[in-house]
């Protein structure tokens, strides 16, 4: 949470800092503040409470100019959203900019309390401000004065150090919270993902956990935890400029549903032949491992847990590998006991979210054959970290609810589950083939889904009232259910649930009435007729039911009750492919309500906190 920027320029960075914040927004959005310095070392601090075009109106009125700066977007975790409490903190010459969470700083504030700082906000950084500033008196540099206060933090950061009295030069640190530098010629930056900077470089250097860096206008210099001088990798990105812009769209979600068949056909390329899944293009390693595997624990936040819940089924039914799947933030904090020759697999958009990272850092302690990631940011914490990632391709996602990292987030683990099944040869060719097929058909048929559009569009205006929403659905659509009501309630603020149909009758029941929504999701499968009487348990307590189901499926319109007709597809991959109305009905439940759709209120979308 929370978004940083950071530039060391021989050119006037305020603008640079603004636009970097405002591709930074998904990470928090309750204030936002730069500060600059120039080589006459005059100095300007602008805080605005809110979004940050609050912020980038109030720099345009302004005569704000400095090639050396900082800014921050800021997800309040200690003191509430203020100016007061926005970044950039400071004390004396020292300006501070931190994402993440100081857990010791109680006992910091008092002991600087003693030593006569004065606190003017509630966060927890301007500890680090206060500590800077101390250390900054008797050390050598800027860098020292960073690196004895480092020593003395405990938690998690990303934090940039900037010195008025001396302007041509940032220091940042590392623990924790994700850090990049971005190369320029003459001109060096720094952000908390390279999308802030793509319009300014393609060059970006990852900080590693513990490290330290010193940037100026021509040098990077990379310190490690014990403080030895390292060389780190510069790479370049390919990730497409225009990734931070909405395009003809109203919003990035709707950009992100619509770009599904596109992230789709990215994440299948290269990775299937016609009638195969290539296991190679999981990484030599991989298959060894996949080999060996007689178990399988995923673990995960969120909508990446659905993901994993709906994986869970296909690790069963299709590979015959049991799977459990977990909340990482549970996972983290239970003894569990590791099954032999068991593959533990992180599933995350971000790479960056701390509970997984800290679950996964936890397991690699614990005797799993090997730990992999299914994630969509190359060069994060997670994809680093583990053993081997199987990347989802999905491309930048912006909008905070998750959209397309979910449905290729599925079709990434489809294609694992069937390496994993004709590596141990638990799948005959013919199902092999089968599996293959309906994922390469997958992207037309989703275009088909997206083309439910207008008629969603006008259901929508039938939830938009109701305070409360049911989703049902059964095997692996149950978890889908889940993350369809995870979608309505993050964006539209309606309360929503999900439960497997079946256990409806064990208590759900109870909330039905006139005014309760219940969406079922309804696909041709085996289940359907047991799907149907639970439908009828519904309709017989007058609840209003939106059925999605295929032409021939047996259901007909009647009073209370409307019938989505969905075209008939793969059973394998309708999860994938029923996730798009779903989607799009929370879109415009939300879009009637009003709310704001890509920052919902009290979210974000790297959650980098605990
Ligand atoms: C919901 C949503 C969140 C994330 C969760 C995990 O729409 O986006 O629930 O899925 O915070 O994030 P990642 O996948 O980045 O680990």
């Amino acid at each position: 949470m929370c978004g940083i920027v950071g530039a060391v320029a021989q050119r006037n960075i305020a603008d640079i800092l603004v636009e970097g914040l405002r591709r930074l927004e998904y990470r928090g959005y309750d204030s936002a503040g730069i500060a600059v310095v120039d080589l006459h070392k005059n100095y300007t601090r602008i805080r605005r409470i809110g979004k940050v075009r609050e912020l980038a109106n109030a720099v345009a009125t302004s005569n704000l100019i400095g090639g050396t700066g900082v800014g921050h977007t800021r997800w309040a975790t200690h003191g509430v959203p203020s100016e007061v409490n926005s970044h950039p903190h400071i004390s004396g010459d020292i300006t501070i900019v931190h994402n993440g969470i100081i857990e010791n700083h109680q006992a910091l504030r008092s002991l600087l309390q003693d030593r006569g700082y004065t606190f003017v906000s509630q966060t927890d950084t301007e500890v680090i401000a206060h500590l800077v500033e101390w250390e900054r008196r008797t050390a050598t540099s800027l860098l020292e004065a960073v690196q004895k206060t480092t020593a003395q933090l405990q938690g998690a950061y990303g934090a940039v150090a900037m010195d008025s009295n001396d302007p041509e030069r940032l220091i940042v640190a590392r623990s924790g919270s994700p850090i990049v530098i971005g190369h320029g010629i003459g001109e060096n930056f720094i952000a908390s993902d390279p999308l802030a900077l793509l319009n300014i470089t393609r060059r970006f250097m990852y900080l590693e956990e513990g490290d330290i860096a010193e940037i100026t206008y021509d040098n990077v210099n990379v310190f490690d935890a014990s403080g030895q001088h390292v060389e780190r990798a510069v790479i370049e990105l390919h990730a497409q400029q225009d990734a931070g812009e909405k395009g003809k769209y109203r919003h990035f979600m709707q950009k992100e549903v619509f770009e599904q068949p596109t992230a789709l056909r990215n994440t299948l390329e290269g990775r299937l032949t016609h009638d195969a899944v290539i296991t190679e293009s999981i990484g030599v390693n991989a298959v060894d491992i996949l080999n060996k595997v007689e178990h399988v624990q995923i673990i995960a936040c969120g909508t990446s847990f659905n993901a994993g819940m709906t994986a869970r089924y296909w690790f069963e039914s299709i590979a015959g590998i049991s799977c459990d799947v977990e909340i990482a933030s549970e996972f983290r904090y239970r003894k569990f006991v590791t099954r032999p020759n068991s593959l533990l697999i992180t599933i995350s958009q971000s790479g960056e979210t701390a509970d997984t990272l800290a679950a996964l850092r936890l397991a690699k302690k614990c005797g799993y054959m090997g730990v992999m990631t299914v994630c969509n940011v190359a060069g994060s914490s997670l994809v680093r970290e583990s053993d081997f990632a199987f990347m989802t391709r999905a491309g930048a996602e912006i909008g905070v609810a998750s959209t397309k990292a979910f449905t290729t987030q599925l079709a990434t683990l489809l294609m694992l589950v069937t390496a994993l099944a004709k590596q141990q040869k638990r799948i005959s060719k013919a199902k092999e083939k089968e599996i293959v097929q309906a994922l390469h058909a997958l992207p037309e048929q989703i275009e088909q889904a997206l083309a439910l559009d207008k008629d969603i569009k006008a259901l929508a205006t039938d939830f938009a009232d109701k305070q409360h929403t049911l989703f049902l659905g059964r095997g692996e659509f149950y978890p889908i259910a889940v993350e369809a009501a995870l979608k309505l309630k993050e964006i539209s603020y309606i309360h929503a649930e999900a439960y497997a149909a079946g256990e409806l009758k064990h208590g759900p029941l109870a909330l039905i009435d006139a005014d309760m929504p219940v969406v079922v999701i309804a696909p041709g499968n085996d289940l359907l007729e047991k799907l149907k009487s639970n439908i009828e348990e519904v309709r017989a307590r007058g609840g209003l039911l939106y059925v999605f189901s295929e032409q021939k499926s047996g259901f007909e319109a009647a009073h209370n009750m409307k019938i989505i007709r969905m075209p008939k597809v793969n059973e394998i991959t309708a999860p994938i492919f029923y996730t798009v109305p779903m989607q799009l009905l929370a879109y415009h439940v939300a879009l009637i309500k009003g709310t704001d759709v890509d920052q919902p209120r009290n979210l974000a979308k790297a959650v980098t906190v605990e």
